[in-house]
Formats: C-alpha cells, sequence, structure tokens
C-alpha cells in the first residue's frame, strides 16, 4: 500500500506540473486510446501498481486540463493544494459522511465549515444547511424545503401526502434562470413550465417592477451570478415585496454568492440576505474537488422535515446529524475539503481569489476590446461575453480556440447574440495566463476574420 501510494503522489505531481505547459484539451489520438481501458473485464486479478499505471498513462493525457491555469468554460474551479491534498487525506479515511456516529470528524467539520460560511457570506446564523453535490441538487435540496415550509402554512403535508391534491404553490423565476433551477422544479414536481418568467433587463437582472402578485404561498428564485454575465438580480427591492407578501424567496446563488468575500464586490449582495434559503456551489470559485456544493436554509427545520428519515437500526443522536439536512444517506464527507480550503486561504486569501479573478475578467475583457472585439455584457464579476462579429464568425473563432489548446472557452447565445464566454474562476489562473490566453485568442480571430 505505502509504495503504491507513494507512486500515486509521484504521478498525480507529474501531471499537475504538466498542466501549465499542455494543451487544455486532449489530442483526439489520446481519446482514442481509452479503448485500451475497455475490453472484456480480465478473470483474473492484476497487481495494484499496474493498474495505476494503465489508469495515468492511458487516462492522463485523456483528460481535460480543468485543473490548469487556462481553463475559462463554463464556470469551473481548480482544485487548491490544501483542499487536494485532505481530498486524498479523506480518501485514505472513507468516511461516511451520513452519521455523527459513522464520522465525528465528518460532522464536526460540516458544523465548523456551515459557521465559516455562514459568517463569511453573511447569512442568517440561525441557518442550517445540507452539503450537496452542486448546486443543482443544492436547489434541489432547498426548494424542497421550501415545498414543505409552503405547503404546511396551507395545512398541507407534502412528506406523507405528496402532491397530488395539495394546494397550488406559485413559482416565480426570471426570464434568465438558470436550466439546473428548472431541473429542480421539475424533480419537485413544480414543474418546469408552470412557472411565472419575469422580464430582465440587458444583463439578465429581473425587473423588480415586473414582479406579478406575491402571496404567502409564491416561490420566487432570485438569482446572484448569471452564469452568462455574472449580473445580479435587484434582491433589495425584490426581497422588501416578497417579505411583504411573506413569500419564499430562494437564491440561487452558485458563484456569485461568493462575491461577499470582497469589500469590493460584496455590495452586489446587498439584500440577497434577506432570502429563505440559498444555493451555493463550492467546486466553482472556492475551488474544491468535485463534487460539492451547500443548501442553506433560514428556518432549518422546513430542511429537516424535507428530508429526515429515521430506522429501528439507524442510530440518531441529539447533535446534527448530518443526514437529516440531504436527500443522501451514505456519502463523501465533502467538508473536509471545504475545511482545508478555507483554513488554507483564511480571510485575506479568500478575498484575494475573489479579487483577482473579477480584475483577470476585466483584463480579459481590456485586452479583447482593445483588439476591436465586442465585449456584450458589463464585467460586473468573473464573467465575460465577447462577439468576434456575426455568429458564424463568432462560432468558428470559437471552435478554432478550443482545438488550438492554449486556453478553453465555451460558446452561448445572449439575448440574440452568438457570444464566447470566458469564465475566470480558477485560483491557479496568473494575470499571465490571461495575457497568453487574449493573445492566442486574438491571433485565432484575425486569422480567421482575414481569410
Ligand atoms: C447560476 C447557476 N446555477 C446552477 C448551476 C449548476 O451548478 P452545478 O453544475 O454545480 O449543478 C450553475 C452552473 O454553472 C450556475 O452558474
Amino acid at each position: 500500500m505505502e509504495k503504491l501510494l507513494a507512486e500515486t503522489a509521484n504521478r498525480a505531481t507529474r501531471y499537475l506540473s504538466s498542466l501549465p505547459e499542455r494543451s487544455v484539451v486532449p489530442s483526439s489520438a489520446s481519446v482514442a486510446a481509452l479503448e485500451q481501458l475497455g475490453g472484456p473485464l480480465p478473470d483474473a486479478p492484476a497487481d495494484p501498481a499496474q493498474i495505476l499505471a494503465l489508469l495515468d498513462d492511458i487516462g492522463s493525457p485523456a483528460t481535460v486540463a480543468t485543473a490548469g491555469p487556462r481553463y475559462f468554460g463554463f464556470v469551473i474551479g481548480g482544485t487548491l493544494p490544501a483542499a487536494l491534498a485532505a481530498n486524498w487525506l479523506a480518501g485514505a479515511w472513507d468516511q461516511n459522511g451520513a452519521m455523527q456516529v459513522m464520522s465525528p470528524v465528518a460532522a464536526r467539520l460540516e458544523e465548523i465549515v456551515l459557521q465559516w460560511t455562514i459568517d463569511l457570506l453573511d447569512l442568517p446564523a440561525c441557518s442550517g444547511a445540507g452539503f450537496v453535490t452542486g448546486t443543482t441538487m443544492a436547489n434541489f435540496t432547498a426548494l424542497a424545503a421550501a415545498r414543505t415550509a409552503l405547503l404546511k402554512r396551507a395545512g398541507w403535508n407534502v412528506e406523507e401526502d405528496g402532491l397530488f391534491g395539495a394546494p397550488p404553490i406559485d413559482v416565480v423565476v426570471g426570464a434568465e434562470v438558470h436550466v439546473s433551477l428548472l431541473k429542480a422544479l421539475s424533480l419537485l414536481g413544480l414543474g418546469r413550465s408552470r412557472v411565472t418568467r419575469v422580464p430582465v433587463d440587458n444583463q439578465g437582472r429581473m425587473l423588480s417592477d415586473a414582479l406579478p402578485p406575491l402571496n404567502d404561498r409564491t416561490l420566487l428564485c432570485i438569482q446572484a451570478g448569471n452564469v452568462n454575465t455574472g449580473a445580479f438580480d435587484p434582491a433589495e427591492q425584490i426581497c422588501a415585496r416578497a417579505r411583504d407578501a411573506n413569500a419564499w424567496i430562494h437564491v440561487d446563488g452558485a458563484f456569485g454568492l461568493w462575491a461577499a468575500l470582497s469589500p469590493q464586490y460584496a455590495p452586489l449582495l446587498a439584500g440577497f440576505n434577506a432570502a429563505d434559503s440559498w444555493a451555493i456551489d463550492c467546486h466553482k470559485w472556492m475551488n474544491v474537488p468535485y463534487d460539492s456544493g451547500l443548501a442553506v436554509v433560514r428556518e432549518p427545520q422546513h430542511l429537516q422535515a424535507a428530508m429526515s428519515i429515521s430506522a429501528a437500526y439507524l442510530a440518531s443522536s441529539n447533535m446534527r446529524e448530518p443526514w437529516h439536512y440531504v436527500a443522501e444517506s451514505s456519502r463523501r464527507a465533502r467538508a473536509i475539503e471545504l475545511w482545508a480550503a478555507m483554513r488554507s486561504l483564511g480571510r485575506a486569501g479568500l478575498r484575494e481569489l475573489i479579487e483577482r479573478n473579477c480584475r483577470q475578467a476585466r483584463l480579459f475583457a481590456q485586452l479583447l476590446a482593445g483588439a476591436g472585439f465586442s465585449i456584450l455584457n458589463d464585467v460586473v464579476l468573473n464573467q465575460v461575453l465577447v462577439s468576434f462579429g456575426t455568429p458564424d464568425q463568432t462560432r468558428a473563432i470559437i471552435a478554432a480556440i478550443q482545438s488550438d489548446g492554449t486556453c478553453w472557452c465555451g460558446g452561448t447565445q445572449w439575448q440574440g447574440h452568438t457570444a464566447m464566454r470566458i469564465s475566470v474562476s480558477s485560483w491557479a489562473t496568473t494575470d499571465e495566463d490571461v495575457q497568453r490566453s487574449a493573445d492566442a485568442i486574438v491571433k485565432i480571430a484575425r486569422q480567421l476574420l482575414t481569410r
């Protein structure tokens, strides 16, 4: 075992040190070579060292360098050194994060991380939370609590009696709602299409004047950080109205809520802490390994009502039981890496990470605008939208950038425009990486446009 793990550390270190210079995308030959990992399952056991060598030799070249410094697709963070190291140790611990009795360390780290997060994001101290896989499940988990609470007000117990015959819940979302929130609504029986969509402005922010009438059976979903523009809904105005109506306010704050870590960006979050629940991602801007997210609920009893189960053999204590806050029973102890990430950076390091990535997004915008290309959004956070001309030109340039391998950026449609998305979310990205990526993008775009 000792030799195997030492060899694993060597191979992993070699992989990580190759990231800054290797192509961000794997070659098609490397992807084709993955076939070597398949075939019929051999009958005989094999030496674990050989298995690891095969996995590294064939698997590593076929990875996308999302852990490297020049991956700007989707909203993807890397893995902070302390978080990766903690992940390895956690692998050795192999703790089941479900219950206190199964893992006191996992349960205690959840409590600590939750307290730190509530404090860092200025959320209500009374809040409870579940540690989940990412924002899709954070939305699902928090919205389950909302469904429980709203129907309880109407005298309906959704856990016992289901949704057939239940009083209706009016769901209100912005026109630029993230699709994962709609998926969560569909999983909860609240439907994707029966929602009221509130019109938005040119940055994707909900128009607060256009809100429909709200009441105490309205579930209002707002957004902190639009996946395309990075923009924030005007929470102060919206929450004031929603609180008057006693509606439930849910925030999809996948990456945007982390802006609270910086005094410079915290004003974008004015009013968001008046909500009832928040979905937060940790594998994005907190730069912990996949998968990791948090569903935070102001009145934890609703989350517990939605999630807790019991059985004679499953011991519950009078302490916080992690499995009473999430849909899963057995699961990975995700708080371990979060604890390590937060503890290693400290408040100052976390602030620096957010401020650096936002500054780098502005640097991207400056360099690309300086080269004559159009920036389609107000760069208020870490997201940049670029157009290179016609939709076909923009699409062709995105494809060429992706196959060049210096960096990776994805495409999108933004309010009728075809655009390239740049999301700067990694601890590993330096200003030189931004300059080098922008140079490659400009060179490729000019080559294609002058053809
Ligand atoms: C605003 C928003 N909500 C939800 C999600 C989905 O997050 P996940 O992929 O972690 O489930 C994303 C992903 O980018 C997002 O930006």
